[in-house]
């Protein structure tokens, strides 16, 4: 048998905290080993319990200064506005016209979308990040590309052309015709081939016919486990634009709702203005919305309500967003989502930011048997993250008194550089 094992501080999650409160939720082995078969977890545990079982040529590697921790799980990125990050001063139409656009219009090329999608999962990678569920642009080569990129690694992605019919530049439109075909064939073609999943992807409300959308929600409904992956209430002017442009909607939620986009596998980016009835239909279709608090601050797009989804009992997970979000780290992310939270006079306990990085992205995106946790059985997608990464670290980790701080602190002040390794299926993918 292929034993490999790690053995350093192992932390992960098991359950929601709101469901089961913090110490229920979370596993800790202060002296942990993991071990892997294959692409999968065979065993986790205390060293001492599980080193003198192992077979005696077994490799362990002994990481003292570190805590392995499950892959980041990001639900919600453009990988094509990689290169437009920390673009200045406008909210989100102005943003969209100035500078995406114009950015995105460069993916009909497919050598520079492999370009820029080898270069987006570096990043990916060297920020612990596994598993991300992904923005193409309208253009079919765009997913194309991205989808080889992928396969390189062996990664678990997923990823959709932007279906988009109007209220866009000509370069970046399809048909509701065209868009419907190129998904199916995007679908055909990669959807559950190795570790890859299709998402159909209309960008947002505003930038899709009522045909289009129809097509869209004919599309998601011609297969079983196919994704729905787009944007939802982020901005003020974004809301009212599509209360002119569908004024038969009771609200923004219930455009998609009337085209039938509201699945167990449909992920709402960013869902900031919502009303209750809203929440309440995202929960009774088991979709779920991802909170992407860097783009929110950056983007002056409004405070995400955490206790709200929950008081709903919608499926939360945290994405990077970027080009609109500031970082590829899900720690910095978590850096953010604890202050929007704070600004809300609540508090983000940092199991519960795991928790949303890790397994709680796994149950958005309905991978929680593959993904998400150290569990055995479950793929081996982990990361060392490293106490000693920087001279700060080093000193604050040293004084923290218990695995809650230390995680708390490595997400306020870590980022990239406490990224040691990581590993996809069993295999190095990332080493600093
Ligand atoms: N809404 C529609 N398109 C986009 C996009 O590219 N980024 C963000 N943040 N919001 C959007
Ligand atoms: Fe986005």
């Amino acid at each position: 048998s292929h034993l490999k094992a790690w053995r350093a501080a192992i932390v992960h999650c098991i359950a929601d905290p709101k469901d089961v409160g913090i110490e229920a939720a979370y596993e800790y082995f202060e002296d942990g080993l993991l071990v892997i078969q294959d692409d999968k977890i065979h065993a986790l545990g205390n060293a001492k319990d599980l080193l003198s079982k192992l077979p005696d040529n077994t490799p362990v590697e002994h990481y003292p200064d570190a805590i392995i921790a499950p892959g980041f799980i990001d639900t919600h990125i453009h990988y094509p506005q990689t290169d437009m990050i920390g673009s200045y001063g406008e909210q989100l139409l102005t943003w969209l016209n100035t500078y995406t656009f114009p950015e995105e219009g460069k993916f009909c090329d497919k050598d520079h979308a492999r370009n820029v999608a080898d270069r987006f999962l570096n990043e990916l990678l060297r920020n612990g990040t596994t598993t991300a569920l992904v923005f193409g642009t309208v253009h079919k080569v765009s997913v194309e590309a991205f989808f080889e990129a992928c396969e390189v690694h062996n990664l678990r992605m997923i990823c959709g052309k932007v279906m988009m019919d109007r209220n866009a530049p000509e370069y970046l439109t399809d048909t509701p015709e065209t868009g419907y075909q190129e998904s199916k064939e995007l679908i055909e073609a990669w959807h559950n081939k190795g570790r890859l999943h299709y998402a159909i992807t209309p960008r947002f409300a505003p930038t899709s016919s009522d045909e289009q959308l129809q097509l869209a929600g004919k599309l998601l409904s011609e297969y079983d486990d196919v994704y729905m992956h787009t944007h939802l209430s982020e901005n003020k002017d974004e809301c009212a634009w599509v209360q002119d442009l569908f004024p038969a909607s009771t609200h923004y939620l219930d455009v998609y709702d009337q085209h039938k986009l509201l699945s167990q596998r449909s992920v709402f980016a960013h869902g900031i203005h919502l009303c209750d009835n809203e929440y309440h239909r995202l929960h009774e279709t088991g979709s779920a919305i991802s909170f992407c608090p860097t783009s929110n601050l950056f983007i002056g797009s409004g405070l995400f309500k955490l206790n709200k989804a929950e008081e709903y009992k919608v499926n939360v997970g945290l994405g990077t967003d970027v080009g609109g979000g500031t970082s590829f780290s899900m720690l910095q992310t978590m850096n953010e989502a604890y202050k929007v939270i704070q600004l809300q006079n609540e508090n983000l306990n940092p199991i519960k930011s795991l928790y949303l990085s890790t397994l709680g992205g796994a149950r958005a995106l309905r991978l929680e048997d593959k993904i998400g946790n150290l569990a055995v059985g479950s793929e081996a997608d982990f990361i060392i993250l490293d106490k000693k990464a920087t001279p700060l670290l080093s000193s604050r980790l040293a004084l923290s008194k218990n695995i809650e701080e230390s995680l708390f602190v490595l997400m306020t002040i870590g980022d990239d550089r406490a990224i040691q390794a990581t590993y996809s299926a069993g295999k190095c993918v990332h080493q600093r």
